[in-house]
């Protein structure tokens, strides 16, 4: 039987955009999500959905036997900073203890490649930008704790088998939506700069709230570094073929520069054409005034050229989906 690929969280805003390019591709795709933030109408056509939880460690590998699942791409995870702080067992249960049985069941399935979807949370904010592979992580909150651990499960895994193999990704401000409209962001809640300007774009939010205008950045708000999630997916695409060299390899995946909260609005004005009212408010917990990457890493290592290098463009294919789907998924 042909193998495939199996993707953790391919009902998700991330993961949805990773199967349809694998299709894309020509790949056979596995989905498996228990649908809590995902969406079923995500899941491109010829996908076959497995509506099952991480944790159920014996039927994922009974899947990964089933459908002769050689690698995997693992994006399931709950990803809301604010939320984990307020409920930390949810997070380490479901990223952790979650990626965990993932790998008991790969484990068990004789399955040993995998693309982990790790994080920028995990440096926490001392770190000077732009933020190269090497630098101290010291996560600030549950979320990127419960992403640390994982790498660092990773790392002991391959050590002690070398046949395993895995590709770290550590994602920045991950932005935009499929360039054809056909797949998108939809979170609920939804708590990000992007989307958050579109709706208000849309009439669904009178105005934004920038989270503090006295960060020491050159125009006081904070900067960060956006990167299209298509070019994001370009870089798991290389992660996967990265696969057959043994052991483990870390990248962040961000473009390398940043941008401010109000040079986002300003693209997002430009885009829509629309005022976009927006008041100062009270700082984000837990906000870093900065974080962008080096991107030279993935580049250099790994051949990754991203598309999108303009945030007018990124937001562009974000503006079309919203417009398309103002209230999201059809469910
Ligand atoms: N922001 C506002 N107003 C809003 C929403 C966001 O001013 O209504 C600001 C934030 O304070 C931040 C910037 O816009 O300065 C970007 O915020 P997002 O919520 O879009 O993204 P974050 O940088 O907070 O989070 C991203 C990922 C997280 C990851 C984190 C790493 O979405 O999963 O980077 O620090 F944990």
């Amino acid at each position: 039987m042909e193998s495939s690929i199996l993707v953790t969280g391919g009902a998700g805003y991330i993961g949805s955009h990773a199967v349809r390019a694998l299709l894309r591709a020509g790949k056979r795709v596995v989905v498996l999500d228990n649908l809590c933030r995902g969406h079923r109408p995500a899941v491109p056509q010829g996908a076959t959905l497995l509506d099952l939880d991480l944790i159920e460690t014996d039927a994922i590998a009974a899947a990964l036997r089933e459908h002769n699942v050689d690698r995997v791409l693992h994006f399931a995870a709950l990803t809301y900073v604010g939320e984990s702080v307020e409920d930390p067992l949810r997070y380490y249960w479901n990223n952790t203890a979650g990626a965990v049985s993932l790998l008991q069941a790969m484990k068990q399935a004789g399955v040993s490649r995998l693309v982990f979807s790790s994080t920028a949370a995990t440096y926490g904010d001392a770190v000077a930008s732009p933020i190269v592979e090497v630098a101290e992580q010291n996560p600030i909150n549950p979320y990127g704790r419960s992403k640390l651990f994982v790498e660092q499960i990773l790392a002991d895994v391959a050590k002690s088998d070398p046949d395993f193999s895995y590709v770290a990704l550590r994602y920045f401000n991950v932005a935009g939506c499929a360039s054809d409209g056909s797949i998108g962001e939809d979170h609920k809640p939804e708590t990000h700069l992007v989307p958050i300007a579109l709706q208000v774009a849309l009439g669904q939010r009178e105005a934004m709230t920038i989270f503090g205008e006295d960060y020491p950045t050159p125009d006081g708000t904070c900067i960060r570094d956006y990167v299209h999630v298509e070019d994001l997916i370009d870089a798991h695409l290389l992660a996967l073929d990265r696969l057959d060299t043994p052991g483990g390899a870390v990248f962040n995946v961000g473009i390398g520069r940043g941008y401010s909260v109000q040079e986002v609005l300003d693209a997002v004005r430009r885009v829509t054409g629309h005022s976009l009212p927006a008041k100062v408010g009270a700082r984000r917990a837990g906000d870093p005034a900065e974080l962008w990457a080096s991107g030279d890493k993935l580049r250099s290592e790994l051949g990754w050229s991203p598309r999108y290098d303009s945030l007018d463009a990124i937001v562009e294919t974000a503006w079309r989906w919203f417009q398309a789907h103002p209230t999201g998924y059809a469910e």
